[in-house]
């Protein structure tokens, strides 16, 4: 009988998974091994609901968001006791080893069953937050900034025809990743992120010195960490402080979340690629009988981490990339 290993997704879903599947298949196959798909991420793995993956079913996927897997957040993983009937329904399935794509919970998820499982456990860092240690980049973050950045460019068209002022509020949970990239990428005037206090006084000297300067329109993009009521209530606090923001030319600013539309759509071609790459090597890594480890990248080299210092590594953000808005606003 073939050996087997197992495969899921789990967290929020990123544009890329899907390769990242096929890649584990078609590795796996080619190799002479068997992989089954658990669904819905570790729930999946908890009430043993899994299907058979071939290199026929994973046909076609390559380009499509989402996951073919589904994938949740389940909070009963969190029990020790569940983790170990996890590893019984591995054993029973025949599962030597089990690849789990995903973020920060998934991969703290990921650790936790290897501390308690014989088999190997391996990661492929995937999230649109780009937060998990162990990685520059993880599938879905180029996905996301590009999907932002359309819209944005769509939203600075009818800010500039309007003279106006507009507050864009990105995903990122509670890092700044996407902010700066797609600031940076969108020309926009201003960034707040969670990772640097907020100076209220610097903010509105920026947005007023903006039109002061003859700007048609001024864009400030907010992480959705960045403030307690992301960007509406980083607005409704500037207002409170009678910043003027309401007398600014286009008849006062606008707020636009991007939300959800950031995790959806057909991945980019660096995520296409990153993911067929890190998913191709944590399977030849199971195959290899290493487990433990988190794929990621350095640079453009394909690097392993142990799990847990993946998890517990806090990425910083290039303070020359937010100085290089700055600079770039004009
Ligand atoms: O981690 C991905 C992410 O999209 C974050 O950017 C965001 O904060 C969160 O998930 C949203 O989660 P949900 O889909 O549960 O609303």
């Amino acid at each position: 009988m073939p050996d087997r290993l197992g495969v899921l997704t789990s967290g929020g879903d990123a544009p890329g998974m899907n390769a990242a599947i096929r890649a584990v298949v078609r590795t796996a196959a080619s190799a002479g091994w068997d992989v089954i798909g658990f669904r819905r991420g570790f729930c999946g793995l908890i009430d043993d609901d899994a299907l058979p993956l071939t290199p026929r079913s994973v046909a076609n996927i390559l380009q499509r968001g989402g996951s073919i897997l589904d994938t949740a957040r389940e909070a009963r993983f969190r029990d020790e006791q569940v983790r170990r009937a996890a590893c019984e329904v591995l054993d029973r399935r025949r599962c030597r080893a089990l690849i789990a794509i995903g973020g920060e919970g998934t991969q703290t998820g990921a650790s936790r069953l290897q501390a308690v499982w014989d088999g190997h456990v391996l990661g492929v860092a995937s999230t649109i937050d780009n937060d998990l240690g162990g990685t520059d980049h993880s599938i879905g973050f180029d996905t996301a900034c590009n999907t932002a950045l359309e819209a944005i460019d769509r939203v600075r068209d009818t800010a500039n025809a309007l003279d106006r002022l507009f507050f864009i509020e990105v995903m990122g949970r509670n890092r700044g990743f996407i902010a700066l990239a797609v600031a940076i990428g969108g020309g926009a005037e201003a960034v707040v992120l969670p990772e640097v206090e907020l100076d209220p006084g610097a903010l509105l000297e920026v947005i007023h010195g903006n039109y002061r300067r003859g700007k048609l329109s001024c864009i400030v993009v907010v992480a959705e960490g960045a403030h307690p009521g992301g960007a509406r209530g980083l607005l409704d606090e500037l207002d409170a402080r009678g910043a003027g923001l309401r007398d600014l030319p286009g008849a006062g600013p606008r707020v636009t979340i991007l939300g959800h539309i950031q995790r959806g759509g057909n991945p980019t071609a660096r995520d296409r690629l990153l993911a067929s790459r890190l998913a191709c090597a944590a399977t030849r890594a199971a195959i290899a009988g290493q487990g433990d480890r988190l794929f990621g990248v350095r640079g453009e080299t394909i690097c392993a981490t142990p799990i847990a210092d993946a998890v517990a590594e806090k990425k910083a953000i290039d303070p020359s990339l937010l100085e290089l808005v700055n600079t770039l606003a004009g």
